[in-house]
């Protein structure tokens, strides 16, 4: 709410805490403040004295918790993995309410041509809808070879290519899919570093967070590189992490675990400059 930075303690007299009010900006309180506050303002008999209020101890009490009370934000996903992750970030300094917290059910629209575009759709969603501050993250994996792809549309590759899938099997299907792809291109437009054994196709994961907070829309992205390989390896992670080594590694994300994979992942990455960002 910001409201209790406005009083100021009373020189004179430390031991009680007696906070003035411009009568102006107490109005102005009641207009913006959430049901508690709004009670509390009504409930209570103030003293006005020269244009100022001198609130009563109760109320200083309740307004005291109300600055402490930890601030809300939604993070637009049901994703518990997520919601974990962002939680043992975020949570000493937040309370992160999911969208199933806030009772949206909704299939929000995501159709924007960038990460970043639908990051912000989702956040924005929210916001208008729900009334909440709220970030949304948007991920995918851009492989140099193929101009970006399959970008935005990571998560439904294999059904915009017209392969058809059961829900379970996405992941697989889609690797297929961009394989393929990439086996059919000409050799010049992927070699661009080859080793004995097979082809290395440049790519790199991509996360979009937008954040909407305090009025005003921000963003954080997070990058991890590396190349694709033309064979699945490892039973970790999910999406293409079978099939992608980030530089530095010789084992793909499914090998390398997620302790390995949370340390250096976009995701990881997009999500540690929110926090830096929040925090400060
Ligand atoms: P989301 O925006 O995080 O839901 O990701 C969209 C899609 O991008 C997923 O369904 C995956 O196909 C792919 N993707 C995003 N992040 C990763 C990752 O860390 N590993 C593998 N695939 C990912």
């Amino acid at each position: 709410m910001g409201v209790i930075q406005k009083y100021t303690k009373r020189k004179d007299d430390e031991s009680t805490i007696s906070p003035f009010l411009l009568l102006d900006e107490a109005k102005a309180m009641e207009q913006r403040a959430d049901d508690e506050t709004f009670s509390c303002i009504n409930n209570s008999s103030f003293n006005v004295f020269d244009n100022q209020i001198i609130m009563p101890k109760d109320l200083q009490t309740i307004m005291i918790k109300e600055e402490n009370r930890m601030k809300t934000l939604v993070f637009a996903s049901n994703n518990t993995h997520k919601l974990e992750e962002i939680r043992a970030i975020l949570g000493e300094t937040f309370e992160i309410k999911s969208l199933s917290d806030i009772g949206c059910y909704d299939d929000i629209p995501e159709t924007g041509m960038t990460f970043r575009e639908n990051a912000l759709q989702k956040a924005r969603y929210v916001k208008e809808h729900f009334g909440y501050d709220c970030f949304a993250d948007d991920s995918g994996l851009e492989v140099e070879a193929l101009n970006g792809e399959p970008g935005v549309f990571s998560a439904r590759y294999a059904a915009k290519n017209g392969q058809a899938h059961a829900p379970a099997d996405k992941d697989n299907a889609n690797m297929d899919v961009l394989l393929r792809k990439l086996a059919s291109l000409p050799a010049q437009q992927t070699a661009d570093k080859t080793t004995d054994t097979q082809t290395k196709w440049n790519a790199c994961f991509r996360t979009s967070v937008a954040l909407i907070y305090a009025g005003e829309e921000h963003f954080f992205d997070g990058i991890v590189s590396g190349h694709l390989i033309n064979e699945k390896r490892g039973t970790g992670g999910f999406g293409y992490d079978p099939i992608f080594i980030p530089e530095g590694y010789d084992k793909t994300f499914a090998e390398l675990g997620n302790d390995v994979k949370n340390g250096i992942s976009h995701r990881a990455r997009a999500v540690a400059k929110l926090a830096q960002f929040l925090k400060a």
